[in-house]
């Protein structure tokens, strides 16, 4: 078996980081592990039993109850399969504020920084530089105008027969932008020794390409 490492991606909203990310896991054969999902996930189980943010109690002893996993590419709640039921607007704002809560945090990084230790992952977020693997030996800050993300988004939720405007979704990037960026813990930033990839006007194979031309493994 080969050395253990880790990619780390991160950026904004929209940006397309677990597009690319998914795709260099197959390329390289490692795993690929989508946390904003975990924290999607969380904020789905949070809504379905009626568990808002002030209740830090509730939010503690729900974080000892529930099991987050992957397996074959999905994303698995208390062992049922929740892929696409956490791909909605209400699920992204629901996620955006339940990941600024610090007892949330801890809990997730520790359960991801278990899933890069065993074996090597390709893992996308917003902290996973700064927080989850400081020493990856491999860190991206991938990013996009809001109105290219915004268009990305629109296209995506329009194709899967959502009905949202372009001002709506990009309304909701520049919201969650300022949120994910503003809160007290753990905020979007680019760790010091990640590079930047302004995706703008890349393709996604050229991306890839680009990202995959800087692993030495
Ligand atoms: O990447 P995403 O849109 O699926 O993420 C959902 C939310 O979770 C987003 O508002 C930011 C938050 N998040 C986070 O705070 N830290 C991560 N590592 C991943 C996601």
């Amino acid at each position: 078996m080969g050395k253990i490492y880790q990619i780390a991606i991160d950026g904004p909203s929209g940006a397309g980081k677990s597009t690319i990310a998914k795709l260099i896991a197959k390329k390289l054969g490692i795993d690929y592990i989508d946390t904003g999902a975990m924290y999607r996930a969380l904020g789905y189980k949070m809504l379905q039993l009626g568990i808002t943010e002030d209740n830090l109690e509730a939010v503690e002893e729900l974080l000892k109850t529930t099991e987050i996993d992957f397996s074959k590419g999905d994303i698995i709640l208390d062992g049922t399969v929740i892929n696409d039921l956490i791909r909605t607007p209400e699920i992204s704002m629901k996620a955006s504020a339940c990941s600024a809560l610090a007892i949330v945090r801890k809990h997730l990084v520790k359960v991801q920084q278990e899933m890069g230790e065993k074996k090597s992952v390709i893992m996308d977020g917003r902290d996973i530089g700064t927080d989850v693997f400081p020493n990856a030996p491999y860190k991206f800050f991938i990013t996009a105008t809001p109105e290219e993300r915004a268009t990305r988004r629109y296209k995506e939720l329009t194709e899967k027969g959502e009905t949202v405007s372009y001002e709506e979704t990009l309304k909701s990037i520049i919201e969650r932008d300022y949120n994910d960026s503003h809160r007290a813990v753990s905020p979007l930033r680019k760790a010091d020794d990640a590079e930047e990839v302004d995706t703008t006007d890349m393709t996604i194979d050229e991306v890839i390409e680009y990202i995959c031309s800087k692993i030495d493994e």
